[in-house]
């Protein structure tokens, strides 16, 4: 049969532009809130598609059963470029700079090396003052950032500013942070910026099925991260499968169900069970369930003593009917407005 590994040769995806990196990472109240700002998912690009030089390109061989698997006594999953990537961090959407700045520090001193920030959410400044004043080394540390819908068409300007604001000499994982006009465009100028050194790993936010194939087909370097909302009662299962062919990595946003809605997560009552089998949070719980599901997990925070707790998650171990039992809590049921 014509499997997977068949078409990523076929795609003639390079694999692993930058050197391997050994990272090593760990670890009630504050729900009431807003999406990130929405963007349609249209695709205008008008640019054509350029293509690499065949001499440059390493046509990866990773099959399905390669498909990044998490190591939980390191905290890190290999992404599909080779690159170690920490599977749980700090989220810092909605918050201020200053809020940034804090959250970051916690999460830091917490153990946790993951960061993932965004342009649009205006913080970047303060999440470079975080990783500055510690003394975590920067290279212990996984900085995401995304690249912002309207900069799409001048993407690689908008990478310098985000580095510049970030003051930082390169980024580890960078996001189209949604499907839109020119991201075919942007993308390349992604891995423009992994050539150049400016960026280690590339990937998408908010792309399905068909986007992200449409993407694979204008692209050479395959997306190490999809990061989209998943969260117990919205799962992602059919694009966690799909994006697999390409060994991409699901994080998920939203995993605790965001601001507005964690509290109901919090309190059903299959998480609520679990959280006592087990003599911790909920919060914790839900966490504990996206890492065994291998979803790469950012709870967001501003309050230090909930980023310890969710730090706090390699101590104890689902069972494998805790993990169905939260997996039968699936329903296609979205927390964000779009
Ligand atoms: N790519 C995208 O389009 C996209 C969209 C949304 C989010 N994101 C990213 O994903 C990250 C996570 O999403 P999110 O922050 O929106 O939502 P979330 O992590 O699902 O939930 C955040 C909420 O959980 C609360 N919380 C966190 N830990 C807690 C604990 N131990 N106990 C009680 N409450 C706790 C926080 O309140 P406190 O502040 O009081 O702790 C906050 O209200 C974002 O921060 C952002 O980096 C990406």
């Amino acid at each position: 049969m014509p499997g997977k590994n068949e078409d990523i040769t076929r795609r003639g995806f390079v694999k692993g532009a930058a050197g391997a990196l050994t990272i090593a990472a760990l670890g009630m109240a504050g729900c009431v809130g807003k999406s990130e700002p929405q963007q349609s998912a249209n695709n205008n690009d008008q640019t054509s598609a350029e293509t690499l030089d065949a001499n440059e390109k390493e046509v990866t061989t990773m099959a399905a059963s390669e498909v990044p698997q998490f190591d939980l006594t390191k905290g890190t999953v290999e992404l599909n470029n080779g690159i170690t990537m920490p599977v749980l961090g700090i989220g810092t959407y909605i918050l201020s700079s200053d809020q940034a700045e804090r959250s970051v520090t916690a999460a830091l001193d917490a153990g946790m090396r993951l960061i993932d920030t965004a342009r649009i959410y205006g913080n970047e400044d303060g999440v470079g003052r975080a990783i500055a004043k510690s003394s975590v080394p920067r290279d212990e540390i996984f900085l995401t950032t995304k690249l912002w819908t309207a900069d799409f068409s001048s993407a690689a300007n908008a990478i310098d500013a985000s580095l510049r604001r970030l003051n930082q000499d390169y980024i580890d994982l960078l996001l189209l942070h949604h499907e839109a006009a020119s991201d075919e465009a942007a993308y390349r100028a992604m891995e423009d910026a992994v050539a150049a050194g400016k960026v280690r790993s590339i990937g998408l936010s908010n792309f399905y099925e068909s986007g992200f194939e449409r993407m694979l087909d204008a692209v050479s370097i395959p997306p190490a991260v999809l990061q989209n909302e998943t969260q117990p009662y919205f799962q992602e299962r059919a694009v966690k499968d799909f994006i697999a062919q390409t060994g991409t990595v699901l994080e998920a946003w939203f995993p605790l169900g965001g601001k507005g809605d964690c509290r109901t997560l919090f309190a059903d009552p299959v998480i609520a069970e679990v959280a006592t089998n087990h003599g911790v949070s909920p919060a914790q719980v839900i966490i504990r369930w996206h890492l065994q599901n291998n979803n790469v997990c950012i709870p967001g925070s501003s309050n230090p003593e909930h980023i310890r707790e969710d730090a706090d998650v390699f101590g104890f171990s689902l069972t494998a009917d805790e993990m169905a039992a939260i997996d039968d809590l699936d329903r296609n049921h979205r927390f964000a407005s779009y």
